[in-house]
């Protein structure tokens, strides 16, 4: 979303956040820290209601904020991924206070690690670690979400991107500039992967910081 009143408008009638997730949301802004913000996770509650969600898994779950939107959406189960110790222990407190830590399962390490020890099925993913392994994270995630799951990715519109490159290299087949570093390059073979693979529906949402949403449309193979 890049005009300035649509996002205001969108904002002044959208999710508010709990007690918690405010001072979740102070937090990350007095600590300059990336979550997906409340339009975002309020995209991330309706999946968990719509698929009825008994389990959840977060690539790079930061200190919960962004799993504190699927447990108010009423998923019965979210793994959260977090590479740093002392964010995942700011997360168990976090959800505890939120009366909610009891559905979550808090796993310190890589993600791409931890993903390999469920087996699934997870009605909806998050991918929010790091941008240069969105792929293999979608990779090792997508046997294990079943149709009609939903594997999000963030950062499709802000962060690590600039949009003017992104829409010159998708809607006009300009090439990337040789300077676009890892996590953009991460972000294009992201969105290019997902559109490629016949037993997903994908698109960008641009809201919060722009969301793929990818839809399993087939069968699992096992
Ligand atoms: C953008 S933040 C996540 C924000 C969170 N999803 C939210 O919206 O509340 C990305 C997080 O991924 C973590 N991370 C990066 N690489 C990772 C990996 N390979 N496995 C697990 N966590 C990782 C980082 O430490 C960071 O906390």
């Amino acid at each position: 979303m890049h005009s300035d009143a649509l996002q205001r408008y969108v904002r002044a009638t959208g999710a508010d956040h709990s007690d918690v997730q405010a001072e979740m949301a102070d937090h990350a802004d007095e600590h300059g820290f990336p979550i997906i913000g409340p339009d975002a996770g309020a995209v991330l509650r309706l999946l968990a209601r719509l698929t009825d969600a008994e389990r959840v898994f977060e690539f790079g779950s930061g200190f919960g904020y962004s799993a504190s939107w699927f447990l108010a959406g009423g998923a019965d189960e979210v793994v959260l991924t977090e590479i740093d110790a002392d964010e995942l222990e700011m997360a168990r407190d976090f959800l505890d206070r939120e009366g909610t830590a009891d559905r979550a399962q808090f796993e310190h390490g890589d993600a791409l690690d931890a993903v390999a020890d469920y087996d699934g099925p997870f009605d909806v993913v998050l991918i929010d670690h790091d941008k240069a392994r969105y792929a293999k994270g979608f990779d090792l995630a997508r046997e294990k979400v079943p149709e009609g799951g939903v594997v999000v990715a963030d950062n499709m519109t802000k962060g690590p991107v600039d949009i003017e490159v992104l829409a010159d290299y998708f809607a006009e087949g300009e090439p990337l500039p040789d300077d676009v570093g890892d996590p953009m390059a991460g972000i294009v073979e992201y969105v290019e992967h997902v559109r490629a693979d016949p037993a997903f529906e994908s698109f960008i949402l641009p809201v919060g910081s722009g969301l793929c949403m990818s839809t399993r449309i087939a069968p699992r193979e096992d």
